[in-house]
């Protein structure tokens, strides 16, 4: 099976995503793309914080199928993506870090943000022994409040293939309203694959936090993410 086939969804990461940012720009457009600073974000089980070369081994330990053959190579790929990615666009994939015992367990972020209409796209990964926990919630709650806070978006957006009922679930639980059906254009890397869409406007997200915040404060972002 090629490498890429057992990665999955959300560490596919484009092909597009390789290619320095000044091309992407010249072949697709400018999006208003601007180069962020990644804070490290703080809930209450999880610390979400750029990932080191130091991570690797934790990474290695994810997911054992996934990763089986060739796992010190493809976590050093995906960890070489999210390097690129703090580079170029100043933020890239949070590792998700338990506070109980320090692992980096997952990771979560922004693949798309597009500044012109204020709208991002999220992922999340947990490794399997973590999950059923409420943990991608939490760590969903944090790039919400993060994106609809600090960086002024009024959409977030997050696609989950037909038969992922986790990701549903997830997104439903995360406070995420079912929009409708995607179909990949025609000459796209997956002609033809149907998705589900989700998403979260600002509106709603403050609405239903403004008084939660109010009396626990207990998620907060730090800018020492750079570095
Ligand atoms: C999707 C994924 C991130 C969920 O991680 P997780 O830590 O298990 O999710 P949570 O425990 O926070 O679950 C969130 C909610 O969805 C529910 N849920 C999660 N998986 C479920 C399943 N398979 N069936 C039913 N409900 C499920 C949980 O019960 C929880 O609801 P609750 O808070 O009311 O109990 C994880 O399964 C994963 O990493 N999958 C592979 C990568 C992927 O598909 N990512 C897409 C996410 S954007």
């Amino acid at each position: 099976m090629a490498l890429k086939d057992q990665i999955s969804i959300f560490f596919r990461w484009p092909v597009i995503k390789t290619l320095p940012h000044r091309i992407r720009r010249i072949l697709f457009g400018d999006s208003g793309q601007r180069k962020l600073q990644m804070p490290v974000l703080e809930t209450e089980r999880l610390v979400l914080r750029q990932l080191h070369q130091d991570d690797l081994r934790d990474i290695i330990a994810w997911d054992e199928v996934t990763w089986a053959q060739n796992s010190d190579g493809a976590a050093q790929e995906f960890l070489d993506y999210c390097f690129r990615e703090y580079r170029e666009r100043g933020i890239g994939p949070w590792g998700i870090q338990l506070k109980e015992t320090g692992a980096i367990i997952g990771n979560c972020g922004f693949p798309h943000i597009i500044f012109k209409t204020h709208c991002g796209e999220v992922n999340c990964y947990i490794a399997s022994r973590h999950r059923g926990q409420g943990l991608a919630r939490e760590a969903l709650q944090a790039l919400f409040r993060w994106g609809f806070r600090d960086i002024g978006l009024t959409r977030i957006q997050a696609r989950c293939e037909p038969d992922n009922v986790s990701s549903q679930h997830l997104a439903e639980k995360a406070g995420m309203r079912f929009e409708g059906w995607i179909e990949s254009a025609p000459l796209s890397r997956d002609p033809g694959l149907k998705q589900k869409h989700y998403a979260i406007l600002a509106k709603d997200f403050n609405s239903a936090h403004n008084e939660i915040d109010a009396c626990a404060p207990n998620m907060t972002a730090r800018s020492d993410g750079n570095g």
